[in-house]
């Protein structure tokens, strides 16, 4: 029977144009759901925009439209980018959706009947950064700014507040954390986590007076005011609308198997989030994985701190799929990494262009010069270095050390070409003796092709989809657990033009 997974990202906010960071989240999740469907699991793959809050309804009032008008254009403008870089999510959350507020309002309800105590008003006052949706600690400001948005002022706010008793469910989370070794992956985060708890957590205000841009908060305030939903309690829960809550069949998919999301907001998902579930009675998700960061020049990607590296030109001037692999190897899924055009056209040449590219091109090219396009049958027989390569890659996925799997994959890629180095099938051709030899050998590159498209397919869609035809015509591609016994026998094989073309020299540089 297949399991149903379910992946989410986190939704962006709705401020402004998608960067680097966002999209290496974005294909990072992508390549884990195309990992589970070819392991034969039911996918959902759900991401989307966060767009309610101040951060949003500023940039609406700089832009000089309605929040709603900037959300939608930003909204389609998210859409088409995961689009272009083959990112296949087949669901998009937008907060604004009548049933996301429906679904927001059901669970502070929900957690109000269940708990009532767990909802209280007090007057509050602190230091808000608008760039993270988040009142600032001490050790989190410097030199009188947010340490991760030093380009914003932040907001002196006294104001009176619903606040959500977070400090209830320490024990909770202790206790959830000790059971549940991989509830927050990858380790440095849970540390990270493990030390908050220790130090003691606070309770949170999870609502805006004057905040119009928001869902409006259930519960009336003494005063009769009703305020508007702080923009994090109401966008954690779209994991949870978007299976249907609170209609339907929602527990077909609740909880998700995982939420990916970025390091500086590990607390809101690992702590916060678990503790709204707990207090209305719901189960948690499964896992977490906070990622890291994408540097340019040490710096991360972000619109608040003015670093710029148009998303467009970055994906164009290679294409779709070396930019996704060139972000997944270069770029730890558990740590930082820098973007440097260096570096990507060094990866380009030497693993897109020579590795794989040369070895799709001369397996196809001899098939069809030495047999026709048919590759030669043979006693299908297990090759110790697929089943070494797919073990490996299996083992890092499942750990989602994604750097780590397209490693294993692209060692196996390196074997296949010191294979065709060493057996020379050229040679071969030349001696009608050895043709039972050369029929084993283009049998064994064929399947290392094939191999290498299916486990390349979730870091580059595109072109191993391509690839995959050109080696296996209209056959669907097989789960991961059918590659070790791969029989390659009979198929025609058609060579095309190459899959990752030398660059342009003029445009090769930066
Ligand atoms: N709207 C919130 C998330 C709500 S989830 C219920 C938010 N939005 S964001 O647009 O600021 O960031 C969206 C995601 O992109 C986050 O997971 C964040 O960590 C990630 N990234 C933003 N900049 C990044 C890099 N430079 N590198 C990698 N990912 C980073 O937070």
């Amino acid at each position: 029977m297949s399991r149903r997974f379910y992946v989410t990202t986190a939704i962006d906010y709705a401020n402004g144009d998608p960067h680097q960071g966002h999209a290496y989240e974005k294909i990072g999740a992508d390549a884990i759901a195309r990992y589970h469907r070819l392991l034969g699991d039911q996918v959902r793959f759900c991401m989307g925009m966060d767009e309610h809050g101040q951060k949003v309804a500023q940039a609406a009032a700089a832009n000089d439209i309605a929040p709603q008008e900037q959300v939608d254009r930003i909204s389609a403008r998210f859409e088409r980018m995961w689009a272009k870089l083959c990112v296949s999510n087949d669901r998009w959350v937008r907060t604004t959706q009548p049933h996301h507020k429906r679904g927001v309002k059901a669970l502070i309800e929900r957690i109000h009947q269940r708990n009532p105590d767990d909802f209280y008003e007090k007057t509050y006052e602190g230091w808000y950064c608008v760039g993270c949706e988040l009142f600032k600690r001490e050790g989190e400001i410097v030199d009188g700014r947010c340490v991760l948005h030093p380009t914003r002022e932040l907001q002196w706010t006294e104001e009176r507040n619903w606040f959500f008793r977070l400090t209830k469910y320490q024990a909770f989370l202790q206790a959830h954390f000790d059971a549940h070794p991989d509830f927050l992956r990858p380790e440095a985060r849970r540390n990270e986590m493990l030390a908050l708890l220790e130090s003691g957590l606070e309770d949170i205000s999870i609502t805006r007076a004057r905040l119009s841009w928001a869902i409006p908060f259930p519960l009336p305030s003494a005063s009769g005011e009703t305020q508007g939903t702080w923009v994090w309690f109401d966008a954690l829960p779209n994991y949870l609308t978007d299976t249907g809550y609170p209609d339907g069949d929602w527990e077909a998919w609740w909880p998700a198997q995982l939420h990916v999301v970025g390091k500086d907001i590990v607390r809101l998902h690992a702590i916060i989030w678990p503790a709204m579930l707990q207090a209305a009675g719901l189960p948690l998700p499964e896992r977490v994985w906070g990622h890291g960061f994408v540097l340019l020049g040490g710096e991360r990607f972000s619109k608040s701190s003015g670093m710029g590296l148009d998303l467009d030109e970055a994906i164009d001037r290679y294409g779709p799929d070396a930019f996704r692999y060139f972000l997944l190897r270069e770029v730890p899924w558990d740590a930082d990494g820098n973007f440097s055009w260096e570096r990507f056209a060094e990866r380009y040449t030497a693993e897109l262009a020579n590795s794989v590219g040369n070895l799709a091109s001369r397996t196809l090219q001899l098939v069809a010069k030495f047999r026709g396009g048919e590759t030669p049958p043979v006693d299908a027989r297990p090759d110790t270095a697929v089943e070494q390569a797919v073990a490996e890659y299996r083992r890092e996925m499942d750990a989602l050390l994604l750097h780590r799997a397209s490693e294993a994959a692209m060692g196996l890629v390196r074997h296949a070409n010191a294979f065709v180095a060493d057996t020379a099938p050229w040679a071969m051709a030349k001696e009608p003796g050895r043709a039972g030899e050369l029929d084993a050998t283009l049998n064994a590159m064929v399947r290392y092709v094939a191999v290498m498209a299916v486990l390349l397919f979730p870091f580059i869609p595109a072109k191993m989809e391509e690839l995959w035809r050109r080696v296996a015509g209209e056959r669907p591609m097989p789960r991961i657990d059918e590659l070790a016994t791969l029989d390659v026998s009979g198929w025609r094989v058609t060579p095309g033009d190459p899959l990752f073309p030398r660059p342009d020299p003029a445009k090769a540089t930066a």
